[in-house]
């Protein structure tokens, strides 16, 4: 029987085998947007509302591993508010093996959202180590764009009524924010995706079935091919299956 010669057992991994597997390029220009979803096998993307009952060991020993890699966490507001973010947490292992990589101890939490729809009272300014990124527009309110800087937040206004994806990644090209992981949600990623702009996808399978009416890991207008090579496959023994998938280069 041929057998893929990129599938491994997880348990097969320590963390650093896994840190190895999830590198991002070196010496990076640009932003280099890292995606990561967790859903179920039909395709559920949450459960009652959040992702949690989705998640598993395997999934959240990945989700913790890519957090350490990425110079910034992008994330649409709809997550955000859905899943009650907080800012991002390393450990002072974390900090030093991001100090050897030359970046910063914790990466911020870069919020999308049109409305500047974020509660300043809420964890991802209250409950963080490093002050979020506020990614809005002109039409944002101005009483709720003061309201989340005067809570702490770095506030950019980066568009009228929307805020296309150019200006996303050149705001965090500016930034040096170049090793970017976009943990969704949908309506976000729908859009990267319409853009060409993801660079690869981290997709957790966990071993669930649950129906109901949650929708796909993106969702967009308009639809868009992306041919993506598959980078490898791990499978951990409660069943879950972490996929990595990387962007063919256009021809
Ligand atoms: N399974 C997983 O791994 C996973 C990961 C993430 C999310 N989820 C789930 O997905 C659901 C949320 O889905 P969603 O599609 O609403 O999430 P989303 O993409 O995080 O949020 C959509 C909202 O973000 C803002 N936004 C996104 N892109 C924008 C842009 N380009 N310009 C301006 N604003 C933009 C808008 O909010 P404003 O109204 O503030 O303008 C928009 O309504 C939740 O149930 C969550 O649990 C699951």
């Amino acid at each position: 029987m041929r057998q893929l010669d990129n599938a491994t057992y997880l348990t097969a991994l320590d963390d650093d085998g896994l840190r190895d597997l999830h590198r991002y390029p070196d010496d990076l220009s640009a932003p280099w947007i890292r995606v990561n979803f967790v859903a179920s096998i039909d395709g559920a993307v949450a459960t009652n509302g959040t992702s949690g009952g989705l998640g598993t060991p395997a999934d959240h020993r990945l989700f913790t591993i890519l957090r350490e890699l990425a110079d910034v966490v992008l994330v649409g507001a709809g997550t955000v508010r859905a899943e009650n973010y907080g800012g991002a947490r390393t450990d002072p292992a974390q900090r030093d093996r991001r100090r050897a990589r030359g970046q910063s101890d914790t990466p911020p939490i870069a919020v999308v959202t049109a409305g500047a729809h974020v509660d300043p009272s809420s964890r991802l300014l209250t409950d963080a180590d490093v002050a979020p990124l506020i990614l809005t527009c002109a039409d944002a309110p101005a009483d709720r764009r003061r309201a989340l800087a005067d809570a702490g937040a770095r506030v950019l206004e980066l568009g009228g009524s929307h805020v296309e994806t150019a200006a996303i990644r050149s705001a965090l090209g500016v930034l040096g924010l170049h090793r970017v992981l976009c943990e969704g949600g949908p309506s976000l990623f729908g859009q990267l995706l319409a853009d060409d702009a993801v660079d690869e996808l981290c997709l957790t399978t966990s071993p669930l079935l649950v129906g109901g009416a949650s929708g796909r890991i993106s969702s967009s207008p308009r639809a868009m091919a992306t041919p993506m090579r598959r980078a490898h496959v791990l499978g951990d023994d409660d069943g879950t299956v972490l996929t990595r998938w990387v962007r063919e280069p256009s021809a």
